[in-house]
């Protein structure tokens, strides 16, 4: 009785749709879910509009003024559906070592039993939409394809910003293409009559992956990457694993094009751990004093990275939008990512003001009113007695990259960029320097392992806490972390051994703070001082000092035209403080006890190093 057939339910696949495997799975799909009606998503403007607009009437959706904020919307989530669930995400790998200490794991067949009576009928009352997707340009050896099944047409809105998602995926795919199964459900079937709510979602949640059959399954939230399945799902934790199985890097990281006065152009790859500023530094605008430079983004969160015939690294960015954090973003802190926001964007738990417009904390000056991101009044004075904020400290913005004035032209180029460098930098407020160069590859992959920073709220929970965050991957390396740092020395001796100049590495802090608890480096656009000094660096410019763990910049090796910076503000950021060294290393060597399974042994030289030299 329970067949699509007898339901009714037409499940012809529109004829663009020629895979026979997709046909069959969405099929399987359709009995087990039991949605109410089936669409294809086809990635026109028409579809989008549609969508939204049904989201408007559903009371998902505000469209914001046509004037101030053309064709934008704003959606406001279920309280309890506001971030990533790190503790409801799993990894179930054959064995509960290949899934390794810093991920959850179940056995594929318990987490498959558990998950059956949850799905089964989960989107009665629903429509399913198929969404196809191309995570990286259409047809680059680089990309991959990813077709999520999902009951949330928000979903559907958002995956066609953050992803090439549309008609032309089928073609790629054709009729024997591989793509990677992803279901999604909020966990709130309708009975017939029943009224909907405006975020629907369910208490209890599920973010799962099965690397061995490179599927996922999230089921219970509607909100960011536990259901946009494009993004930290597949292009980090599934994509990690293809990367270690066929020789290439899935990677959490920014990509930009630096291009000097002289029109000599590098590209830099930097993972910083979520909500550091990334999309701040993939948007830079060089300051006074840099006349003639200029940065251009390519990826703001995700790098996919392969060797090419010629040994370089080339990097793609695997999504086509932005799902970037909003408090905090100004038009001092990131006048072109304000720029990009200017039309066409999806905010979600941002404030409305009166003129239907959305505010958030340190946008613009407060507004006297506005409706809070959870339907309530809020004004400064309000703020100022319950500490009440407009918007959610998570709350995003959904913007396709080409709103980007700053989009890099080979932002879509199949073939990538070549990486010159890569940077790991974390969140401290103390201990760590302002930038360091790693001596070689092993010595780079040391930092990366060990990089460790301040929880924000992208992941939820406490904040403000350190917690080591290896190649800001703890919460998407989808096997185990120690086989992964395996897989990156891996890669550097075999590129080395063919005779490739690596990637040089560093190690940056933009977050060092005084004893008057304010940050000491003024980071944002001066951020491209450092910058110029990694090119210097990579152009054998400058000589830098060695110290206990790499090469660190003398002060005169930084261009301070148009800042005023002393030598002593300059100490601050960059001291090395031989106690702070030695306490951190003892908390290195707990990270290693924790990982100590497969931990690679150059691994723990380095560190032995490190501390014979720090006595
Ligand atoms: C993100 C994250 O949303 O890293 O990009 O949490
Ligand atoms: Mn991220």
């Amino acid at each position: 009785m329970n067949s699509p057939v007898m339901q009714g339910l037409n499940l012809q696949a529109p004829s663009f749709v020629k895979n026979a495997r997709l046909m069959a799975w969405v099929a399987d799909m359709v009995a087990l879910c039991k949605p109410e009606s089936v669409h294809w998503c086809d990635g026109s403007a028409e579809e989008y509009d549609r969508l939204c607009q049904q989201l408007v009437d559903a009371g998902t959706f505000r469209k914001l003024d046509p004037v101030k904020r053309p064709n934008s919307y704003l959606a406001c989530s279920d309280p309890s559906d506001v971030a990533r669930v790190e503790d409801r995400t799993f990894i179930c790998s054959n064995t509960r070592e290949e899934a390794g200490p810093t991920n959850n794991w179940m056995a594929p067949a318990e987490m498959r039993a558990t998950l059956q009576p949850l799905f089964d009928g989960c989107m009665k009352g629903r429509t399913m939409y198929v969404v196809p997707f191309s995570m990286g340009p259409l047809g680059s050896p680089i990309a991959h394809i990813g077709i999520e099944l999902s009951d949330s047409p928000y979903v559907a809105v958002n995956m066609s910003i953050m992803t090439r998602m549309g008609k032309a995926v089928y073609d790629v795919l054709g009729v024997n293409g591989e793509f990677v199964p992803c279901v999604h459900t909020v966990g709130a079937p309708l009975e017939p009559g029943q009224a909907d709510v405006s975020w629907p979602c369910n208490q209890t949640k599920y973010i799962v992956h099965y690397p061995e059959t490179r599927e996922i399954w999230s089921y219970g939230s509607g909100y960011g990457g536990n259901a946009l399945l494009g993004k930290k799902c597949f292009a980090l934790r599934i994509a990690s694993n293809m990367g270690r199985d066929e020789g290439w890097l899935a990677e959490h990281m920014l990509i930009l094009g630096v291009t000097s006065p002289e029109g000599k152009k590098y590209h830099v790859a930097a993972a910083f751990p979520s909500a550091c500023g990334k999309t701040n530094f993939a948007m830079l605008i060089p300051p006074k004093g840099f006349e003639g430079w200029r940065v251009t983004t390519i990826g703001d969160d995700i790098a996919w990275i392969k060797p090419g015939a010629d040994g370089r690294l080339y990097a793609i960015n695997p999504e086509a939008g932005y799902f970037g954090v909003a408090p905090g973003t100004n038009t001092r802190t990131n006048p072109n990512c304000m720029a990009s926001l200017d039309k066409n964007v999806i905010f979600t738990n941002v404030a409305l003001t009166d003129d239907g417009d959305v505010w958030w904390e340190n946008m613009s000056p407060p507004p006297a009113h506005c409706i809070d991101w959870q339907g309530k009044d809020w004004t400064p004075e309000i703020a100022a007695q319950t500490g009440a904020k407009a918007a959610h400290p998570n709350a995003r913005f959904t913007v396709a990259a080409i709103n980007n004035p700053a989009l890099d032209a080979e932002w879509d180029n199949p073939a990538g960029v070549p990486i010159d460098a890569f940077i790991f930098g974390g969140r401290r407020s103390t201990t760590v320097p302002l930038v360091t160069e790693a001596r070689d590859w092993v010595e780079g992959v040391y930092m990366a392992a060990t990089m460790g920073s301040e929880t924000t709220a992208a992941a939820g929970g406490a904040q403000g806490v350190v917690r080591r965050d290896p190649f800001a991957m703890l919460p998407f390396t989808g096997y185990n972390m120690s086989d992964y740092f395996q897989h990156w020395l891996s890669l550097g001796r075999k590129l080395q051994a063919g005779g490739a100049r690596l990637p040089k590495i560093y190690t940056t802090n933009w977050f060092r703070k005084g004893e008057d608890g304010k940050f000491v480096w003024p980071g944002y656009g001066e951020n491209m001082r450092v910058l110029k000094w990694m090119i210097d660096r990579i152009e054998g410019r400058v000589p830098g000092q060695d110290n206990v763990f790499g090469v660190g910049p003398a002060y005169e090796e930084i261009n301070w035209n148009g800042l005023d910076f002393t030598p002593q503000q300059f100490a601050q950021v960059t001291d090395i403080d031989q106690a702070a060294w030695r306490q951190e290393l003892q908390l290195h060597a707990e990270l290693f006890e924790q990982l100590a399974y497969h931990l690679p042994q150059e691994l723990k030289d380095t560190k032995a190093k490190i501390e014979e030299r720090l006595g």
